[in-house]
């Protein structure tokens, strides 16, 4: 259900906000004003923005470096998600420089503005800081039964065989991170995610409807032919242009659409 005004608690309130300076003797300083938030912290009930100034010439290369330079040296409550730091695992998403990407694959010299802001993935309640609770998002990518199913019981010395032209289908869909870029960029997703799946989750939807393994097909369109859950999608392609894998989740909708035209007719 759309929502035109913001929840309580959680408009910006910079009374309670705090610069961490670099060194003194740092020459090559790069600022970044980063989004705090504490749900326990009954005094700072509302969000503030930190200052945090960086030395470049003692930092690695990407904004997660900088951000775990914050934590260990200015701030060690800032709070973040991380674990490969190489673009893989998708916890690093949010939003940097108005964008959003993931921190460990987005070099700091790659951002346009001279003060680079990070902030949570946006429209998703926030658990701390850069954390958005991606409970939904995870309950969303359940309901669409992301697994092979057959009736052929697996056998670990059987292999389910599938010719090249029947793997490649797969390409563009199997790389996804489910770092949730695409689906916090998606308008039609900040406004209606209680009932549309968004382009994350109807991407992988569209993985196991392309594999040929699969003899769930016919279920699994069933269950995506509704009003919200798939043709909220309205092209806008915010989410193409949001993954930072690459991917085109516009184009795997419109092949959900099509797979459910091409059986009608
Ligand atoms: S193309 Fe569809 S899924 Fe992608 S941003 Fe637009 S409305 Fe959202
Ligand atoms: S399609 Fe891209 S942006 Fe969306 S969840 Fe997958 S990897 Fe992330
Ligand atoms: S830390 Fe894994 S994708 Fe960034």
């Amino acid at each position: 259900m759309a929502e035109f005004t913001l929840p309580k608690n959680s408009k910006i309130d910079n009374k309670n906000s705090k610069t961490f300076s670099a060194p003194q003797d740092a020459k090559n300083i790069q600022v970044f004003e980063v989004y705090r938030y504490d749900p326990e912290d009954i005094e700072k009930k509302n969000p503030h923005i930190d200052r945090f100034e960086i030395d470049l010439d003692k930092c690695g290369p990407m904004v997660l470096d900088a951000l775990i330079k914050m934590k260990s040296e200015q701030d060690s409550t800032l709070t973040f998600r991380r674990s490969c730091r190489e673009g893989i695992c998708g916890s690093c998403a949010m939003n940097i420089d108005g964008s959003n990407t993931l921190a460990c694959t987005k070099s700091i010299s790659d951002c346009k503005s001279k003060v680079i802001k990070i902030y949570p993935l946006p429209h998703m309640p926030v658990v701390k800081d850069l954390v958005p609770d991606l409970t939904h998002f995870y309950e969303q990518y359940k309901s669409i039964k992301p697994w092979l199913q057959a009736s052929e019981p697996s056998n670990p010395n059987k292999e389910r065989l599938q010719s090249p032209e029947e793997r490649e289908k797969l390409d563009g869909l199997y790389e996804c991170i489910l770092c949730a870029c695409c689906s916090t960029s998606c308008p039609s997703y900040w406004w209606n995610s209680d009932k549309y799946l968004g382009p994350a989750i109807l991407l992988q939807a569209q993985r196991w409807i392309a594999d040929s393994r699969d003899e769930a097909t016919a279920e699994r369109l069933d269950e995506l032919e509704d009003p919200f859950k798939l043709y909220r999608c309205h092209t806008i392609m915010n989410c193409a242009q949001a993954c930072p894998k690459g991917l085109n989740p516009a184009q795997a909708i419109g092949n959900i659409k099509q797979a459910i035209a091409d059986r009608k007719a």
